[in-house]
């Protein structure tokens, strides 16, 4: 009795030094490693990852009521008469001089992709914490600064400093914040199942890394002068990758500004700032970048026949590429939408915001029979009202900027006198404008145009600028039906009261992006983005957006347990060269694959049987 109460004193003292020791020591030890290395919200053990404050200065240009002085035509350019290797940069809403940018020469293209490649090689090994801190910066930065950095979007760009806000800064921040949060975990090795017969699935695991490509590249357009060139830069470093940004020729000034500013964060933190580049020259030079053997991915962003060139090109290295081009997307206005006000709204801001110079903009408000008369009439009052001018200069309030250049004011009126002739009623808008403040600004009046239909050009050539174009469908099949009819498949809405109605359509929409009840709402959660058919190919963004700038190296191993005991894989002596006995060999190999794959399980004894008897 004794001798066990004593036995009993001594395990109830063990577990009392266990219990201290694991509250006292591996409860905070593991909470200390939770909060260093699993959550990414900066705290006082990790503060490492914290946002460093940067020192950049904003441009004069972006300042206030600038004085710049302004460009007259034929000079309201940025390709002059006198320079043909230089890109003049110029405010497309007050036509003000914003300076003039030698194009990249070839040279310093070789020189700037083996400065990104050798940047590469270190940063490469940089740790998620460095990355996450790099963008926090980033972030930080662009956050205390909203407004100039706005207004330098805006000067070059010429869209409302709203616009910017929303479309440059709001998803900027969006995918750095989005990136912080999920983009290590999309990084990591992903466990696959590895393989599926019971024999060898003992013995393998099986698993994908996700390794950087080396030096990346991105075309971007200019609607978004920011946020297309940011985007691009946070998935490239963030998966350790150096990037060679080529901006548009329209947006040279602000590109560059932007660049600074991932340089001036690069430097605060002690990282080779060569890791991100910035070319420019003109389309049809640009043909020596695209085929260069120093890049091991392009992403393309701009229009079809750009693409063509870019592809054959990059086909001479067999760089892979990610296609974004056009879309003429399409809301479809089911017939028991309960708030047409509402709707409206939303399809102002689709269309009417930059302009309409978006590639997931509305280009296509296709409205069931029974509310397309009320639809008509609300958006009739409101188009009516828009205002235009370049709200960093001017006091007066105003809706709508300014469009990049005027070279497409042509084909733009064009459309709509086709769709005019053919049967469809303008009610407002319909030409290019001459603002009273800004005679040689690039302005197109809001336009607003009805009873489209499918034989009207307009209803299948993407406008890319401030066009209303509502089309009436008899019910929601034919709603459908005129949304799949042309060659794009980029971005769908759809919006409806009965959720399961609209879902159906959602399913039979040929696109690469649906919103249910909401507009583009798909590309600021940082899903992968890209489109179908004629739209393109290739997904960025998101998850997919990391990984595709990743070779996906496929690894195989042998269990932990195995390797413990030291098991590896060997040739089975049957089928070892040379053969003794082919007939042994062959009974050996077809016992495996019955053992393997056949369900019946008195086949299985029997060729297990055989195994052991190695195959005879
Ligand atoms: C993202 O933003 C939210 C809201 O400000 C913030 O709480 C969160 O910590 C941010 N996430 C990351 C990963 O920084
Ligand atoms: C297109 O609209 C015009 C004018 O309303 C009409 O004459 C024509 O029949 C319509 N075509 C189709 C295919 O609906």
């Amino acid at each position: 009795m004794i001798a066990i109460d004593l036995n009993f004193a001594d395990i109830q003292w063990q577990y009392h030094i266990l219990t201290t020791f694991f509250v006292g020591v591996i409860l905070p030890l593991l909470y200390y490693l939770y909060q260093r290395y699993f959550t990414s919200t900066p705290n006082k053990y990790n503060k490492l990852e914290a946002a460093i404050k940067l020192d950049y200065a904003i441009p004069d240009e972006a300042k206030p009521h600038w004085k710049g002085r302004r460009l007259h035509p034929p000079h309201v350019t940025v390709r002059t008469a006198e320079d043909r290797a230089s890109i003049q940069s110029y405010c497309p809403a007050t036509t003000q001089y914003l300076g003039t940018f030698a194009c990249t020469t070839r040279e310093q293209m070789d020189l700037q992709i083996e400065k990104a490649a050798f940047a590469q090689k270190s940063w490469k090994e940089s740790s998620f914490a460095v990355r996450k801190q790099l963008l926090r910066t980033l972030a930080q930065f662009i956050l205390d600064n909203q407004q100039d950095i706005a207004r330098v979007a805006c000067r070059d760009s010429g869209k409302t400093k709203l616009d910017a806000s929303m479309g440059e800064i709001m998803v900027t921040l969006e995918k750095l914040n989005w990136t912080i949060a999920h983009g290590e975990r999309a990084l990591r090795p992903s466990t696959r199942s590895g393989p599926s017969s019971l024999l060898m699935g003992l013995m393998k695991n099986a698993e994908v890394r996700y390794e950087p490509l080396g030096v990346v590249s991105a075309i971007v357009s200019w609607n978004y002068p920011l946020h297309n060139l940011l985007g691009p830069i946070i998935l490239a470093l963030f998966s350790g990758n150096a990037i060679v940004v080529k901006c548009s020729e329209q947006v040279v000034w602000s590109s560059a500004w932007f660049v600074g500013m991932v340089h001036a964060a690069l430097r605060r933190l002690e990282i080779c700032e060569d890791l991100v580049q910035l070319v420019y020259c003109f389309p049809e030079d640009a043909d020596y970048f695209t085929a260069h053997p120093g890049l091991q991915h392009i992403t393309f962003i701009g229009s079809k026949p750009v693409a063509h060139k870019v592809l054959q090109s990059a086909s001479k290295e067999l760089t892979p590429c990610v296609i974004e081009l056009g879309g003429k997307d399409s809301v479809i206005v089911m017939d028991d939408v309960s708030d047409l006000k509402a709707l409206s709204s939303i399809l102002m801001r689709g269309t009417f915001q930059s302009a309409g110079q978006n590639c997931i903009g509305i280009e296509r408000v296709i409205c069931v029979a029974n509310v397309y008369d009320s639809l008509v009439e609300i958006l009739n009052e409101r188009v009516g009202k828009l205002r235009l001018g370049s709200d960093i200069d001017q006091l007066d309030e105003i809706d709508m900027g300014a469009m990049i250049s005027d070279n497409r004011f042509d084909e733009i009126e064009r459309l709509v006198q086709d769709a005019v002739a053919k049967g469809a009623r303008l009610l407002h808008g319909g030409k290019r404008y001459l603002h009273p403040n800004y005679p040689q600004g690039h302005y197109f009046e809001p336009t607003l145009l009805v009873d489209v239909n499918s034989t009207m050009d307009i209803a299948n050539q993407e406008v890319f600028g401030p066009v209303l174009t509502v089309m009436k469908a008899g019910d929601v099949d034919e709603a459908v039906k005129i949304s799949n009819s042309c060659e794009y498949g980029l971005g769908n809405s759809v919006f409806g009261a009965n959720f399961q109605r609209c879902n159906d359509v959602a399913n039979q929409l040929e696109s690469g992006n649906v919103a249910i009840n909401d507009f583009a709402t798909f590309y600021v959660c940082q899903l992968p983005f890209g489109g179908c058919k004629k739209s393109g190919f290739g997904k960025f963004g998101g998850e997919e957006g990391l990984t595709g700038l990743c070779n996906s190296k496929s690894v195989v191993m042998d269990k932990p347990l195995l390797r413990a005991f030291g098991v590896k894989t060997a040739i089975p002596p049957p089928i070892d060269y040379p053969i003794a006995d082919d007939k042994r060999a062959w009974g050996f190999v077809s016992s495996l694959n019955t053992a393997s794959y056949d369900n019946r399980i008195w086949k299985v004894m029997k060729s297990f049987k055989k195994l052991a008897k190695g195959g005879a």
